[in-house]
């Protein structure tokens, strides 16, 4: 069987094969800390074993996404960060590039991933006299942007269906005990799935939080874990250094990190990939943006972006490397068209695959950017399908917890998310900020 590899060979150039192996002490203990739950955010590892352990809750989340599935024509997903990337992510890849624009039952959108006003009425208009449903997701079941949009479309839909009606239409993914979400989802009689106490919002791809939506849009979530399975094999401790793809990676980024690349720019050359990284941003730029230190998560969609940010990644400020996402075989086949007059002067393209063109310009860019000074990593993946998609976040999770603790961070934590909340509820005279409200406003 075929999985997603890893080739670092583009990044010898910068550093050396003994910057990399000089990891492999540390990087084996991470490995053991992670597994043996000795490490820093020890309380935060449920992520680890997420793949085997959801199996039993696949039937159910299934069973619940059919039954949203045949009631809605639209379905709304609320949350924010790690509570809607991973999501939209596997969605976007798997789902037709124009679905928006056909008459696919239900369409999936998304709210409580920004406070914008006229997202919010454009929102509340698309949804008028449809039938849609909810499934509203804060691990904390207090974060202020879904918070609001759920009072807003909750409302909405109780208005439109009746109280009783709306019940049914409403699953709440929160919490077991705690939080405003849990409080209102019991009173209500809401169907709900737990958030476990040690999985954070970022690692949560993998349990409902995740595989509610992407079932409700179709798409295969047992295949998913078989995938993410395969990876936790793969990458686990067993697996020595050299061959464990996730600890090579770690290491990598890591000496390279050190080496003055303090900018990682995750690159795709399909555009079904966007939402891929931006879930990867948050998994990275949460989890090591500490202390002071961290490399720091962007990224580019080729070749669109090659005409907006290729000049900089070629010539710019040399401290970026890149990791590029490539996929090896698309799922539809188009053929260029020969043309007589030629007056395009393409038919020295005529007969080739789109992504024979496509390839060849992840080529020539990755030997054109290693020429400029930009180190290349490359993760191949077969297919894009919900298999490989498995594979892939297990292996950026598993790499992102040993790259953390080779770090020397903890990588499971998010103590700066913390302070623009304070501020916006001083700012908001939130009951309980009285003081906060005052000295901030002495600011203004
Ligand atoms: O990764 C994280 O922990 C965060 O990005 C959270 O997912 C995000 O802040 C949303 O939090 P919650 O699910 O509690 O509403």
């Amino acid at each position: 069987m075929k999985d997603i590899k890893l080739t670092i060979d583009k990044a010898f150039g910068f550093v050396t094969p003994d910057a990399v192996s000089a990891y492999k002490a540390q990087a084996q203990q991470a490995q053991q800390d992670l597994e043996q739950g000795t490490g820093l955010g020890n309380d935060f590892l449920g992520w680890l074993t997420l793949p085997s352990d959801i199996r039993e809750q696949l039937q159910d989340i299934n069973q619940t996404a059919q039954l949203l599935r045949k009631e809605c024509e639209v379905i709304v997903c609320i949350g924010i960060g790690g509570s809607y990337l991973g999501a939209k992510a596997v969605i976007d890849a798997l789902s037709n590039s124009f679905a928006w624009l056909q008459d696919t039952k239900p369409q999936i959108v998304y709210a409580g991933q920004n406070i914008g006003e006229d997202y919010l009425f454009e929102l509340q208009e698309l949804l008028k006299n449809k039938r849609f449903g909810i499934i509203s997701i804060s691990k904390s079941g207090t974060t202020t942007e879904p918070a609001l949009a759920f009072r807003l479309l909750k409302t909405q839909l109780e208005e439109q269906q009746g109280k009783e009606a709306a019940k049914r239409l409403i699953v709440c993914i929160t919490d077991k005990a705690r939080g405003a979400l849990r409080t209102l989802a019991t009173q209500e009689g809401y169907k709900t799935y737990v958030i476990e106490d040690n999985i954070g919002g970022r690692f949560s791809v993998l349990s409902p939080v995740g595989l509610l939506p992407i079932s409700c849009a179709g798409f295969d979530i047992a295949s998913l874990i078989d995938g993410a399975e395969r990876m936790q094999q793969v990458c686990g401790s067993n697996t020595p250094f050299e061959e464990n793809p996730a600890a090579q990676y770690a290491a990598v980024r890591n000496a390279l990190y050190k080496s003055g690349k303090k900018v990682e720019l995750l690159v795709n050359f399909n555009p079904k990939l966007h939402f891929v990284s931006e879930w990867w941003k948050q998994l990275y730029g949460e989890s090591e943006g500490k202390e002071g230190k961290g490399i720091f998560p962007a990224s580019v969609d080729f070749t669109t972006d090659l005409h907006s940010m290729g000049q900089y990644i070629q010539d710019g400020e040399r401290h970026l490397f890149e990791t590029v996402i490539s996929v090896q075989e698309p799922n539809h086949e188009v053929l260029f068209p020969n043309n007589d007059a030629n007056l395009d002067g393409l038919n020295f393209l005529a007969g080739k695959r789109v992504d024979q063109v496509n390839k060849m310009a992840e080529l020539g860019t990755m030997l054109a950017h290693v020429d400029g000074g930009v180190p290349n990593l490359k993760i191949e993946m077969p297919k894009l399908n919900e298999f490989y998609l498995g594979e892939l976040i297990y292996f950026f999770e598993r790499a992102c917890g040993i790259s953390g603790y080779l770090l020397g961070i903890n990588p499971f934590n998010q103590p700066g998310v913390e302070a623009y909340k304070k501020n916006m509820f001083a700012l908001l005279d939130k009951p309980g900020y009285e003081a906060e409200s005052k000295a901030i406003k002495a600011r203004l």
